[in-house]
């Protein structure tokens, strides 16, 4: 990262960040009434306190749409000058249309590309991967990329296993074209062969099912990756302004940041009141760091997605 970029090859760089948040907050006492569990248990095993569920006009073409369109603001980039909307998710109610055309009309992106990339809570960081690699190549000049999930639409309220941690949301970025390369290498990669341990049936079943232990345990030994998205990126962990990883639970986050040792940095923690909104919640997590005031521009960050797949990818950017 941060190498000028080579010959005629442009380099990429986050421009704007946004975020949109539903309105009706759950509490874990609220949970609580349904299933056998406490706020004590959840907030122990999970660090979640409470977590946004989107109303029935908060679809996740509608939140897209709000984060995208608060990304293009704080980017100062009129929606027609994007030529390629990304819109990460696995949970558009339709398989089509995809999100992203609905997105780039509802924005008024009327030049732009536009399609959906699911890999699950990785999906962001997928999505931004792409992004910035087609900005590289010079087929784009402005991207924005969107996290945005209705993780409620595919939960089962009574199990107690994905409720207590499952969550609405969106986030998104503006990705441009830059002198300096700003966002490194991307690490990616998969576990496919357990393929099942997080899943949606489909064809009628539409509750998500997951072996959290068989997950936590995964997801813990990942961390030789984070160390090697750095490398890529010629940082090391010492060098993080900010660790942001997927927001699936507290404590994985932070057994992930006291293993990556990156004792700088600020632990993003946004699951604590967001829950666990899957690919959105890295660029919601990484926005709330940087509207708190608690990142200045041009730190450098690390983001890592996991979860579904198994999947993950990974880079380190700089703060717009
Ligand atoms: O976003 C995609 C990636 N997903 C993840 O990264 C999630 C990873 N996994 C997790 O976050 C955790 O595994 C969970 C939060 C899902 C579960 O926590 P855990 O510490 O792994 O608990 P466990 O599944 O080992 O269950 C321990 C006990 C069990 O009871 P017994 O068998 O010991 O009697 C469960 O039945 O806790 C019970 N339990 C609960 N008790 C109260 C499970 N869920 C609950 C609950 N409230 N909500």
């Amino acid at each position: 990262m941060s190498g000028a970029a080579t010959g005629t090859r442009p380099g990429a760089r986050l421009q704007g960040l946004g975020l949109y948040r539903p309105a009706h907050v759950v509490t874990n006492d609220d949970l609580a009434k349904r299933v056998e569990t406490s706020d004590e248990w959840i907030r122990t095993r999970t660090g979640i306190a409470t977590r946004r569920v989107a109303d029935d006009d908060e679809s996740v073409v509608a939140m897209a749409a709000a984060a995208g369109g608060k990304a293009l603001a704080a980017a100062g980039i009129a929606a027609a000058d994007i030529d390629l909307v990304l819109v990460a998710t696995c949970t558009n109610k339709s398989q089509i249309p995809a999100a992203a055309p609905q997105v780039a009309f509802r924005l008024g992106a009327t030049a732009a590309g536009a399609s959906d990339v699911n890999g699950a809570c990785a999906g962001f960081c997928y999505a931004l991967a792409m992004a910035a690699d087609s900005i590289r190549a010079g087929s784009t000049e402005h991207v924005l990329v969107i996290g945005s999930e209705r993780l409620s639409d595919y939960t089962n309220w009574d199990d107690r296993g994905t409720c207590i941690l499952l969550a609405d949301g969106a986030g998104a970025a503006v990705v441009s074209r830059a002198e300096v390369d700003e966002i490194g290498p991307v690490v990616w990669g998969h576990n496919g062969d357990r393929n099942d341990a997080i899943h949606i049936p489909g064809y009628g079943d539409n509750f998500m099912r997951m072996e959290g232990q068989a997950v936590y345990r995964w997801a813990v030994t990942l961390v030789p990756l984070l160390v090697r998205t750095c490398e890529r990126a010629g940082i090391t962990p010492s060098d993080l302004a900010a660790f942001v990883p997927h927001q699936a639970n507290l404590r994985i986050i932070q057994a992930m940041a006291k293993t990556l040792g990156a004792d700088n940095a600020i632990i993003a923690d946004d699951v604590v009141d967001a829950g666990n909104t899957s690919a959105a919640s890295v660029p919601m997590a990484l926005t709330r760091l940087v509207e708190d005031g608690r990142l200045r521009s041009g730190d450098p960050a690390l983001l890592f997605g996991f979860g579904a797949g198994l999947s993950y990818a990974g880079q380190v950017v700089r703060v717009p």
